[in-house]
Order: C-alpha cells, then sequence, then structure tokens
C-alpha cells in the first residue's frame, strides 16, 4: 500500500478532491528548470512539464542551480536568517537594485523607500496601511491648516478688524445669530469637518483585478467569492472598469467632498474649502494574471494615470506577478508609461525558494513612523533578501539579458499559440499577455455536445478538466486562472525551450481536435 493513502487527508481535503476529479491531485517529488517529475503507480518519477511556473513565482525556474548554489552557500555559512533589530545590510543592498533598476526604467531619480514582507497579499496590505496612514495625516495637515484660518478669523471678529458678511451664514445655511457672529458658522464648520473626517477612505481597484486573500487585500479582488463573505471585515472598494475615465469620474463626483475653514480677506470673513482627501489609493495590475491574463492598453494606463495626478490619488500598481522579468523588464508598468507611487513585488523575487515581497513607496509620499507601527517577524530576513539580490542580479546582469530572454521566449510561445489559434478558431476565443505571461481563451463550451465537456463547462470546471487531460495524456501542467476558468494561463520560465513551446503545441492541439470533434470520451483524467 502507497504509505500516504494510509494517512486520513487533513490538509484540506475538499480541495484534494476537487482535484482529483479532473486528474490533477499528483505528487511532485522533484524539480528542475521547467521540469517536475511526479510519481508513478510503480514510484518511478515522470517528468512533467510546468507552464504553470509556480503561479509565477519561478521566473528562473525550479531549483535553479545558480541560487540553489548561494543557498546552500548562505547555509552552510550560517547566516543568521532571523536577526530582527539590527544592522541590515543585505536589505538595504536589496532595496538600491531595486531603485537602480526601477530609476532605470522610470527616467526618475526620486527613492522608492522599501517595506519588506513575505508574502504577496501581505506587500498589497503594507502599501494600503501605509496609503491609509498618508492619508489620515494629509487629512489632519489639512484639518489644522483650515483651523489656523478659522482661529485668525475669529481673532478678527473679535478685536473688530473683520465682519461676518451674509454669504457665510448662506453659504453654511445657518442664521446670523444674536450673539457671537461666528459661533454657529464655527460650530456648523466643525459638525461638517467631523462627519467628513470620519468617513472610510475609498480604495478603487479595477474590475477583474486581483490582490490577495487576506481580511484587507481580499476587498480589492474583484471575484465575488472571494471576497463578499468577509466584506464586513475589509476596507471599503470600488471596482473601476478599464479603459473608462467617464466610470472614474462618476466614482469621484459621489465620493468626493470638502474640508472646510475661515479665513479673513479684505476685512471680510469668508468660507474656504480644501478637497477632502478621500481616496486612500488605486490599485492594479498592468497585466491582470489571475483575472484571466488581461493586460492594460496604454490608453487604459493613461486614463488611470491622469486620473490619480489630477486627484492627487496614490497610485498602488501590484507587479507581484508581472514584474521581475516576467514581460521584459522589472515593472510590466515601466512599458505603460504608468509611474507608481507604490509597487509591490513578490512570487519571482523568492528565486523559486525563499518566501519574500516588498512594497515599495515613493520618496513624496513615504512616512518614516510607518515603520514604527507595520512589522512582521519574518520579513526583511537574510536568506530572503540575500537570495533576492541573486535574483536581480541574474536578471540584470549582461545587459539585462534575462530581460531580453524573457521578451524573446514569449514571443515565440505566443506565436506558437497564436498559430494553434488561427487553426482553430471555432475553438479559441483569445490569446493575450506580455511577455512570460500568457493566457490562451477558449470559447464557452457550456452549450458543448458532449455531456462531459458541457457539464464541466456547466459547473465552471471547464479550464480544470482541460489541465486535467493536458497532465494525464501529454504530462504538461497547467491551470486555468482562478476567475476566468476559459483561459489556460503560461508562465514558465526565462529558459523555456523549442522543443518544450512544440511539446506545448503538440498538447493543445490535440485539446482543439477533441473539442471541435466534442469527443469528450477522449479526454483523459486519470
Ligand atoms: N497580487 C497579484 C497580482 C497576484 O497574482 C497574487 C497572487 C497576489 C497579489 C497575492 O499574492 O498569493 O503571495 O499572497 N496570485 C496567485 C494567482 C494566487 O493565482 O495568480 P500571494
Amino acid at each position: 500500500m502507497n504509505p500516504e493513502s494510509a494517512v486520513v487527508e487533513l490538509a484540506e481535503p475538499y480541495l484534494r478532491g476537487l482535484l482529483a476529479s479532473a486528474g490533477l491531485d499528483v505528487e511532485y517529488v522533484r524539480g528542475e528548470g521547467n521540469t517536475l517529475y511526479r510519481r508513478d503507480a510503480n514510484g518511478r518519477e515522470t517528468p512533467v512539464l510546468d507552464y504553470a511556473g509556480g503561479y509565477g513565482s519561478l521566473i528562473f525556474g525550479h531549483n535553479n542551480p545558480e541560487i540553489v548554489a548561494r543557498a546552500r552557500e548562505l547555509l552552510d555559512g550560517s547566516v543568521p536568517v532571523h536577526a530582527q533589530f539590527s544592522a541590515h545590510p543585505y536589505a538595504t543592498r536589496l532595496a538600491a537594485e531595486l531603485n537602480r533598476i526601477i530609476h532605470r526604467e522610470l527616467g526618475v531619480d526620486e527613492p522608492y523607500y522599501a517595506t519588506f514582507a513575505n508574502s504577496g497579499a501581505e506587500a498589497i496590505e503594507a502599501a494600503v496601511k501605509h496609503a491609509e496612514l498618508d492619508r489620515v495625516l494629509r487629512q489632519g495637515e489639512a484639518l489644522e491648516e483650515l483651523a489656523g484660518g478659522t482661529e485668525r478669523a475669529r481673532a478678527a471678529v473679535a478685536d473688530g478688524s473683520a465682519t461676518v458678511p451674509d454669504a457665510v451664514y448662506a453659504h453654511l445655511g445657518t442664521a446670523r445669530p444674536a450673539g457671537d457672529p461666528l459661533a454657529p458658522v464655527i460650530e456648523e464648520i466643525t459638525r461638517r469637518n467631523g462627519e467628513r473626517a470620519a468617513r472610510e477612505p475609498v480604495f478603487l481597484a479595477l474590475e477583474g483585478g486581483f490582490h490577495g486573500k487576506l481580511m484587507g487585500s481580499v476587498q480589492l479582488t474583484h471575484n465575488e467569492a472571494y471576497r463578499t463573505p468577509f466584506a464586513a471585515l475589509g476596507v471599503r472598494a470600488r471596482f473601476v472598469p478599464r479603459g473608462s475615465a467617464e466610470a472614474l469620474e462618476r466614482v469621484r463626483a459621489e465620493e468626493r467632498g470638502v474640508l472646510l475653514g475661515l479665513d479673513v480677506d479684505n476685512g471680510e470673513v469668508r468660507v474656504v474649502e480644501r478637497e477632502h482627501p478621500v481616496f486612500g489609493a488605486f490599485l492594479l495590475e498592468p497585466v491582470q494574471g489571475e483575472g484571466g491574463i488581461q493586460p492594460l492598453s496604454d490608453q487604459d494606463a493613461r486614463i488611470i494615470q491622469e486620473f490619480a495626478d489630477a486627484h492627487d490619488c496614490p497610485l498602488v500598481i501590484d507587479e507581484i506577478q508581472s514584474g521581475l522579468g516576467r514581460t521584459g523588464s522589472l515593472l510590466a508598468s515601466s512599458q505603460m508609461g504608468l509611474r507608481g507611487d507604490y509597487f509591490a513585488l513578490a512570487k519571482s523575487l523568492g528565486g523559486g525558494l525563499a518566501k519574500a515581497s516588498v512594497m515599495l513607496v515613493r520618496e513624496t509620499r513615504y512616512r518614516a513612523q510607518f515603520e514604527l507601527v507595520h512589522s512582521s517577524t519574518f520579513a526583511k530576513d537574510a536568506f530572503s533578501c540575500h537570495i533576492a539580490l541573486k535574483v536581480l542580479e541574474m536578471l540584470d546582469r549582461d545587459g539585462g539579458r534575462a530581460f531580453r530572454q524573457a521578451t524573446e521566449r514569449g514571443t515565440a510561445l505566443q506565436t506558437m499559440l497564436e498559430k494553434v489559434r488561427t487553426s482553430f478558431p471555432d475553438v479559441v476565443k483569445e490569446v493575450r499577455g506580455r511577455g512570460l505571461m500568457l493566457g490562451f481563451e477558449f470559447h464557452d463550451q457550456s452549450e458543448a455536445e458532449h455531456p462531459a465537456i458541457r457539464e464541466a463547462a456547466g459547473g465552471g470546471l471547464f479550464g480544470y478538466v482541460i489541465a486535467g487531460h493536458l497532465l494525464n495524456r501529454h504530462s504538461i501542467r497547467t491551470f486555468p486562472t482562478a476567475s476566468a476558468v476559459n483561459t489556460l494561463r503560461f508562465e514558465p520560465s526565462v529558459l523555456l525551450t523549442d522543443e518544450e513551446i512544440g511539446r506545448l503545441e503538440e498538447a493543445l492541439t490535440d485539446v482543439c481536435v477533441i473539442l471541435r470533434e466534442q469527443a469528450g470520451e477522449r479526454l483523459v483524467l486519470s
């Protein structure tokens, strides 16, 4: 008996059952490059070509020898992994390296300060928390400045150097009192400012976006199934479609408001207004990953950037999946003319061995006190920082050869996917993506002739069934994007060979023939 089968599954048994239904619950025992080895029924290792690439965390493949050698060196050298609250030159170097490359890509020299974390969702939450701290402080600064003016007005009225015109009462909807002419005015301003300042911040995010599944970040993730049960726990988000300046303007008109104060102008008191900073941030992925591999167009990017600039709304650019070379640059957004106030990086930052993420915030937004209120036991540890430094070195060496390789290999892969689409336009709807972040979308099969195909599509499992066939029939591993299950995603490493592309072509062609011929009985799911 397989000793593993004797153990009751208590580690997410339901999920395991779902995977089993499409023959995806295999055990991988070894990985190198783009290959994972599964154990077959006879205990032998069988190679599987891995296009899932650790959900985008393996830009240099499984157990890249150079990264593994660096890890060995660190462990053999007894590097103190957990030395919290000490000087941390490796983190300093990592932040500097990230800045060097980001400055080059964005053509700016403003520093980005780094806060380290352990997972993608954590980096997003760090950015959201920082943005909220900054918003609360900006709001406080605005209120303080307004209060200063109100105090000047009060003093001027008291010493007779200013009067209160009717317009002030009209503006605030109060009546001129018999006594102190400013008493009801200041009371009304205080009430309105209090009400305004107590409003929850609004975070904008794109429809189809994915930013993690923690309590805060899941509210910024569009998929309702993930989000709505936990709505009471998190931040208030408003989702906007890509490419619609009008939609953004509508949301702004609904949410905006002003903070009030008084000032003296030519011996008369007047009401002054400051825009209330109600928007915490605008979150976006340059290429949506989990939502179906949807790149922003240059026009989409321009609309977002213009909105952010016009309304002082910080941009949090989630490069967790698209960053670190996957689309041919450290930041996919740098190819779209986007300038983040914040960037979040994770996944490949850990080189496939460490769990590491980082939130970067530009100096003009940076609030030093954040460092005292946000931390994690495990963040900024020596092991993950040293590994991340190795990843950056490998990306940037030889004039950025790995970046160019991602672009070139991505083009080769995309060309093949397009070729399959052209041969099967009745089956394949679209090929999308950039670099080594590609999606292959099938036409909806919920009305398919073959019952197995139709039922899989009806149950939202179509992509998983296709993934099961690719694995069990062709030894190719990939998955649909979880929120768009008709789209398979391909995120191999930069080591991708023409032979590997050829194997995928053969396998996808087989899938397309099965779907065209509605030969569901030919699907191999175990
Ligand atoms: N942001 C993006 C763009 C992501 O793709 C992910 C994870 C996260 C944040 C959260 O990162 O899992 O480390 O907390 N995406 C995976 C996916 C799960 O399906 O692409 P995490």
